[in-house]
Parts: C-alpha cells; structure tokens; sequence
C-alpha cells in the first residue's frame, strides 16, 4: 500500500504538527450586555452561564474573561426606557457610551472595544429601523445609526458594528467618521445577517423581540446563499473593513464560499440560539458540553473564518491555552 493516511496519525505529535486549522483566543469576540443601572450583574435566564452588567459593574465583570486570554468585546446596550427614534441609543450619558468610557479608563489599548450599532434595543417597537405607516423605514434610519456609531467612537469604542441590515449603512457611517476625523476607526458590518429563528434567546436578554411583525424585510431568506454574496460585495464598495456572517453553524456554506471570496477578515457570529442549544442539551445530558463546543468552534475557522463571535469566548481562550484545541 502506497497511500497510507494513517501514517500522519501516528502520533499526538505527529498529529498537532500536520493540523490544518489552528486557533487563538486573539481571534475570539465575546459578546455582552449593559443595561442602564447602577451594581448590577445580572444572571440572563434564557442565555445560562451569560451576565448582564451595568456599566459600572462591567470592567470587573470582563476580568475573568481577560485572564482567559479574550482581547475583544461585542457590546449591546438595553437603556431604562425607549421610544419611537431609538433616541437611548444615541444620547451621550446613554449605557454604552458610559460602558465604553468607563472601559477604556480600566483597559485602555488592552482591549478591543466594539459596539453593536442599531436601533432594536432602543426603539420601543423592537425594530431595527424607523417604522412608518406600519413598515420599516430604510433611508429615514441611516442618519440615526451614522449619528449612533460617531456617539460610540467619540465615547472610545474601537471598532463599531452596524447590525441593522439596513441598505447603504456602511456608506453612511464611513462617511459621519471620515467627517468627524475618525478615520482609521474600522466598521465591522453584519454584511450576511439572515431572519433566523436562532436569535430567540438574545431578544429576551436584549429585550428587542418586534412589537410586531418580524424581521423579514431587512434580513435575508436563509433559502439564499447568492444573496449573501451580493450584500457583502455592496457592503465592501461602501467602506467595510470586517464582514460577518450570522448565524454560524448552520451557515458555513456561506462562511465558506465568502472567505474564498473576499479580501477582508471574515468573522462569523455563533448567535444566542446555537450557545442556548448547546447548553440546552448539555444540561440534559444529552451531549457533552466541552467537546462540543470545542468541535463547533474549529469547524467555523476550518471554514474559512479567521474571528468568532462567541458567548462562549472564556472558555474557548481556555481550552486554547490547555491545548485542548488550536
Ligand atoms: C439585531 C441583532 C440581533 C442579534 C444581534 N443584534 C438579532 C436580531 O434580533 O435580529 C442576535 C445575536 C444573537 O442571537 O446572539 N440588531
Ligand atoms: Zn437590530
């Protein structure tokens, strides 16, 4: 026998030297909530083991993840009350602004701060854009969400993240940044965001499930994949330096086909759903938490994703460190 595949497996030696996909906790993204308060640290029911945090909690609340090895945070904000423009969302006391300010006091450059720019947590209808005559408005918004990113990069956010879906946002926040001299500030767009059911689970902890209707209008049909790549193609002629795709797992065709794709970094968002599965099933017993997160986490990256944005960051840098993956 000439070919013998078994002979590269020999060996755990053998066998991490010829790996293919390697991973590192500078890669992770670890996704948090603030809401509007003062003292609180909050256990999330529908997502078990996540915190949410008010912003004076939150910089030592990070620090378990920090010691684990995670570098960058995703931050979503829940404000004390809302309204029909989302106007929480963009006001300078507002909780993410007080988050990023009182966060780059306690790290400074040792972490990568990136906020979540959209309207669903702020509006009291729970969508995404502004709603008139009962639909979505898409041009009305872009003003708002250009007005939201300059907010949260003035406060000290590093990187900011428009989750909207809403067409011609990259455009309009790159050119509010530009303006303001923001220039090297990167935009991390939600490029390939489709109307998953996954999300159920950070809707509770955001409170930003729809008042009505869904999300259908600005998210994509999850039976499209040529659709993704059309978005993302726009996205990148507009100005975005990062593009996400999302849900995760059960959409690494699409990881896959963009990351051959295109020339800028790919991350791909394992959502609320996917963690609240995993903890679902675990938490009967009917799988084995540990190992599967492992295996799902290198199956995005072997992919073709170079970050993930995962509630499960901590523990990820942590069985990097041990070895257990990477
Ligand atoms: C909305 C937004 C969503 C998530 C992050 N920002 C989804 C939605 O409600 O449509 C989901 C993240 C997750 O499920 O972990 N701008
Ligand atoms: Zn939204």
């Amino acid at each position: 026998m000439d070919k013998r595949t078994r002979r590269l497996r020999g060996s755990e030696q053998l066998r991490l030297m010829t790996r293919e996909t390697r991973l590192s906790a500078n890669s992770l993204i670890y996704p948090l909530f603030v809401r509007e308060g003062k003292g609180i640290a909050e256990a999330l029911p529908s997502l078990p083991g996540q915190i949410r945090y008010s912003p004076d909690t939150l910089a030592k609340g990070m620090e378990t993840a920090i010691n684990a090895g995670v570098r960058s945070f995703l931050l979503f904000g829940i404000p004390a009350a809302k309204d029909e423009r989302g106007s929480g969302a963009y006001d300078e006391k507002g909780v993410i602004q007080q988050a990023l300010r009182n966060l780059k006091l306690a790290y400074g450059k040792d972490v990568c701060l990136i906020a979540d720019v959209c309207l669903c947590e702020y509006t009291s209808h729970g969508h995404c854009g502004l709603v008139e005559n009962d639909r979505i408005d898409n041009d009305s918004t872009l003003p708002l969400l250009a007005q939201i990113a300059l907010s949260y990069v003035s406060s000290g956010s590093d990187v900011v993240a428009p989750s909207g879906m809403m067409d011609g946002t990259v455009s309009c926040v790159r050119k509010a940044l530009d303006a303001n001299g923001f220039t090297d500030v990167p935009i991390m767009s939600y490029a390939a965001k489709y109307a998953s059911a996954l999300y159920g689970p950070f809707r509770e902890a955001a409170s930003s499930v729809p008042r009505f209707g869904d999300r259908k209008t600005y998210q994509m049909d999850w039976h499209n994949s040529r659709e993704a790549l059309k978005r993302i193609q726009i996205d990148i002629d507009e100005g975005a330096d990062i593009i996400i795709v999302k849900p995760a797992l059960a959409y690494l065709d699409i990881v896959s086909r963009v990351s051959r794709r295109v020339n800028e970094p790919v991350a791909a968002y394992s959502v609320s759903g996917e963690y609240a599965m995993i903890k679902a099933a675990a938490a009967s017993a009917f799988i084995d938490e540990y190992r599967i997160m492992c295996e799902s986490a290198v199956s995005v990256f072997r992919a073709g994703a170079d970050i993930l944005i995962t509630y499960f960051a901590k523990e990820l840098a942590a069985a990097i460190k041990k070895g257990d993956i990477g």
